[in-house]
């Protein structure tokens, strides 16, 4: 499956925490699944999206336990929780608030390290806008990368 990457895009790919890189080939796999049978859909896009989707979360940027509090308290306070956020590693409430940015911010992350290996603007978009709400006139490919997503 990582053969449908660039070395450069292999080496975020890679630099993943292991249980990322295993819910990106869960997503890329559920995703062609969803595929299936529909016409106007570029896979292999679909495939390059599914598996870059979450490299802005690269290893050791977060521990679980830091990416579980970050979750609860998004689903608890999600407002406060956006504007505790705070980039930055370090003491222990730092590392807290570096994973609610990350879990906030991953998406920009991905298209930021994306772009700087020169990844295709189609990519780029919709790894980008992969937790925004849906809006007219979207790919259709980033609406299944999200259906595929959430059921990973
Ligand atoms: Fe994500
Ligand atoms: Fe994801």
């Amino acid at each position: 499956m990582q053969e449908k990457l660039r070395e450069a895009e292999q080496r975020l790919f890679w630099g993943m925490s292991l249980p990322d890189q295993r819910h990106v080939l869960n997503v890329a796999y559920t995703a062609i699944r969803l595929a299936a049978g529909k016409e106007n859909l570029d896979v292999q896009l679909l495939v390059r999206c599914a598996l870059l989707h979450d490299v802005g979360r690269q290893n050791g940027d977060v521990s679980t336990w830091d990416k579980i509090i970050a979750v609860l308290l998004h689903a608890a306070m999600p407002k406060a929780a956006m504007s505790w956020a705070k980039e930055g590693r370090g003491g222990k409430i730092d590392n807290v608030r570096h994973a609610v940015y990350i879990y906030f911010n991953h998406p920009k992350r991905s298209a930021i390290f994306l772009r700087e290996i020169g990844t295709e603007s189609d990519v780029i978009e919709i790894v980008s806008r992969h937790h925004k709400a849906p809006v007219k006139d979207e790919p259709p490919e980033l609406a299944l990368l999200r259906q595929a997503d959430s059921l990973n």
